[in-house]
């Protein structure tokens, strides 16, 4: 039996180091927020992870971990079961992140001068991790179209040139919660293989797909591709467990492998987290039940959110999402400018959503909203949205 009410209940999490709590006073230079920022869930983990992670802190010994055959074999199941993905336990290499999966890839993978082709708005931290390694961001903006982005394949084939090395695509997309369909993957497929680039695929967001959406895996778009991507995966998103730091990338063909393995161990990050390890196994074997639950409790806050917007505060727009529980929505409506809007948000409605523009030039006005949260948090969110747009409507 389902028991989608466990989701409403409200967590206190103020004090337990984590930053979305925490870390606001940092962010935001206050502390009275509501916060719907950083992408973590403010729900209790399943019972079965939490389980997990008890027995093996009340083990007392907590020396290094390791990846046994067991933990392999949890993510060559849940590939092969939930993405149709048929992996090979060499494939796989354990990672804190995905951001430091990312990091290592691009380290691996290109010198100082080439570029990498971005759609864009894109999640922040690909720009710095690309420019850090004296690489280009190229790049190949989004095209809003009745209320749908679209990759723009004529700007992203105009862009490659001689030093292009990869496309990097976030699967689906944060920060617009964009499933991206089979047919939109296939052109990027074919134009990777036409320049003869490697594509990376963040599919950190792929677990948690709404109603009528359907998440493809990269790697599965053909035997070509599958030697010619890079996808980084992890349970942390759809399982809530970003604090324990467990990723994998999954690399079919062994030369990019072992040019992406040269690099981590150049930076010596070799052993896994002990709790990450659990997690993981806990997660893709015993949880899935769990997350059929939080996808469809994080629909039901979508479709609530959305349709509150539309027939109360018309101003305020959010861009239908495929999957995730990130919002990303329009406030140009309100009529303010960046610094007004943001002060509007903090100083007068009292929230701290992720201001738009840190994803690109074109997120300008637009704000990312976290609705992982019980219902009567956004409940909250709307009421302080509605009495701030009534102030400014009177002005
Ligand atoms: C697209 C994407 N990639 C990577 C990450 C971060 O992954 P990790 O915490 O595993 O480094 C996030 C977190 O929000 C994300 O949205």
């Amino acid at each position: 039996m389902k028991r989608l009410n466990r989701f409403d209940k409200l967590v206190d999490r103020k004090n337990t180091n984590t930053e979305k709590w925490d870390g606001m006073k940092a962010k935001y230079n206050r502390e009275d927020l509501l916060p719907l920022w950083i992408a973590d869930m403010d729900f209790e983990v399943a019972e079965e992870i939490s389980k997990r992670v008890e027995e093996r802190a009340k083990h007392n010994v907590y020396g290094y971990a390791y990846c046994t055959d067991e933990y392999y074999n949890s993510i060559i199941n849940w590939m092969e079961r939930k993405h149709d993905w048929k992996v090979e336990k060499d494939w796989i290499m354990y990672t804190p992140g995905v951001i430091s999966a990312v990091s290592f890839v691009i380290d691996g993978l290109t010198k100082p001068g080439d570029n990498i082709i971005l759609q864009t708005p894109a999640y922040d931290p690909f720009y710095s991790i690309i420019e850090d390694h004296g690489c280009e961001v190229k790049d190949n903006p989004l095209i809003l179209k009745d209320e749908r982005y679209e990759i723009d394949f004529e700007d992203m084939e105009n862009k490659i040139d001689e030093n292009t090395k990869i496309i990097l695509i976030c699967s689906p997309h944060n920060p617009l919660g964009r499933v991206w369909t089979k047919e939109e993957l296939e052109k990027i497929s074919e134009i990777a293989l036409k320049y003869n680039l490697m594509v990376i695929s963040d599919e950190i967001h792929s677990e948690i797909i709404f109603d009528g959406h359907k998440h493809t895996t990269f790697a599965t778009l053909s035997k070509e591709m599958e030697n010619n991507c890079i996808i980084c995966t992890s349970p942390t998103k759809a399982f809530n467990i970003a604090g324990l730091q467990v990723a994998n990338l999954i690399i079919a063909n062994e030369e990019i492998r072992n040019n992406v393995q040269k690099i981590i161990d150049k930076n010596h990050f070799i052993r896994p987290s002990i709790f990450g390890v659990e997690s993981l196994m806990a997660a893709y074997d015993e949880s899935e039940y769990w997350l059929e639950e939080v996808t469809e409790y994080i629909e039901t806050n979508k479709n609530y959110f959305i349709d509150y917007l539309k027939k109360n505060i018309p101003e305020i727009n959010v861009v239908e999402p495929g999957g995730s529980y990130l919002l990303w929505t329009d406030f140009s409506g309100l009529n303010l400018n960046l610094d007004e809007l943001n002060t509007f948000l903090t100083d007068d409605c009292k929230l701290a959503f992720i201001d738009g523009q840190i994803f690109g030039k074109k997120g300008e006005l637009f704000q990312r909203i976290n609705i992982a949260c019980p219902k009567s948090r956004l409940e909250e969110v709307l009421r302080r949205l509605d009495e701030g747009v009534k102030t400014l409507r009177e002005k």
